[in-house]
């Protein structure tokens, strides 16, 4: 039976990239023989697309057969995975109407471990090597549900000014929320949209390596247009296209976070 890791993706910031570290680390972990289940755990549906059309996404949505009505009825997640048309990776889909989640957790017992109770038989089953879930660009009741259910986090940082604003925000409702997450910690920072051009990137990386007790991974993802193609067509880049740039640096990280993962694992 499989030890499963759950590793979410947290960043307050929109756009630094968590949707699309998400997608990518999971096919890219799967092509190594893993097996993956990815949470959509955003109203945006960015993770679903990455993967299905855009009908097939909203019709989803739509129905029954997602995180929101999984958690609305507090019920098993093992009901709510569908595959991905990728051997050993599968996914629950989100919904638009996530938008009022922090709304419906309020009146919640308990309402921070919904989603973890949610989980439990999944990940007790052992059938997964790995849980992803993607989180929104928000840092309330909702991330605080996923980061409880989580065993580590991944912050996906973009290399920009305002990338690196906010950070700190992000690190000080993480320490508020490990008083409640048992066993929870920071697996690393990953940097992404790198323009290698800019100077700005080289004190970005400096700034991070700065930071006492946070791993920045070695592998960043570069700025790499075939990202935004893959996206358009609902594949993720590590199967659009293989030989492009953000495909190995993808593939890389994920190696990376396997390795690092396997290294820190304390549970
Ligand atoms: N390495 C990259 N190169 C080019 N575009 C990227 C790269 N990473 C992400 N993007 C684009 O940036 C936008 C934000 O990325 P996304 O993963 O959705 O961030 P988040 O989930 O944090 O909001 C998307 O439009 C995506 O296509
Ligand atoms: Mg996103």
């Amino acid at each position: 039976m499989k030890k499963t890791m759950t590793i979410c993706f947290t960043n307050n910031k929109g756009g630094s990239g968590k949707s699309t570290t998400c997608s990518n680390l999971g096919a890219a972990m799967a092509r190594a023989g893993k097996k993956v289940l990815m949470i959509d755990g955003d109203m945006q549906l960015n993770l679903s697309l990455s993967f299905f059309s855009e009908d097939w996404v909203l019709e989803m949505a739509a129905g029954e057969k997602n995180l929101y009505h999984a958690i609305g009825k507090q019920q098993d997640l093992t009901d709510f995975i569908v595959h991905t048309p990728y051997e050993g990776l599968d996914l629950i889909p989100s919904s638009t109407l996530m938008s009022s989640i922090e709304y419906e957790l309020f009146t919640k017992w308990q309402r921070e471990f919904i989603l973890k109770k949610c989980l439990l038989k999944v990940k007790d089953s052992g059938v997964y090597d790995y849980i992803l879930i993607d989180a929104p660009p928000t840092l309330g009741g909702w991330v605080m549900n996923i980061l409880c259910a989580s065993d580590r986090v991944i912050i996906p940082v973009e290399a920009s000014p305002w990338g690196m604003f906010g950070l700190a925000n992000m690190f000080e409702f993480l320490n508020q929320v490990k008083q409640i997450a048992e066993g929870l910690e920071v697996l690393g920072i990953v940097v992404t949209k790198v323009d290698t051009r800019k100077n700005y990137f080289k004190q970005t990386m400096e700034t991070l390596r700065e930071m006492e007790d946070i791993y920045v991974f070695e592998s960043c993802i570069r700025v790499d247009s075939a990202i935004e193609w893959a996206q358009d067509n609902s594949i993720p880049v590590v199967e659009y296209k293989k030989s492009s740039r953000s495909a190995k640096e993808y593939t890389a990280l994920a190696e990376e976070v396997m390795e690092h993962g396997s290294r820190e694992s304390k549970h």
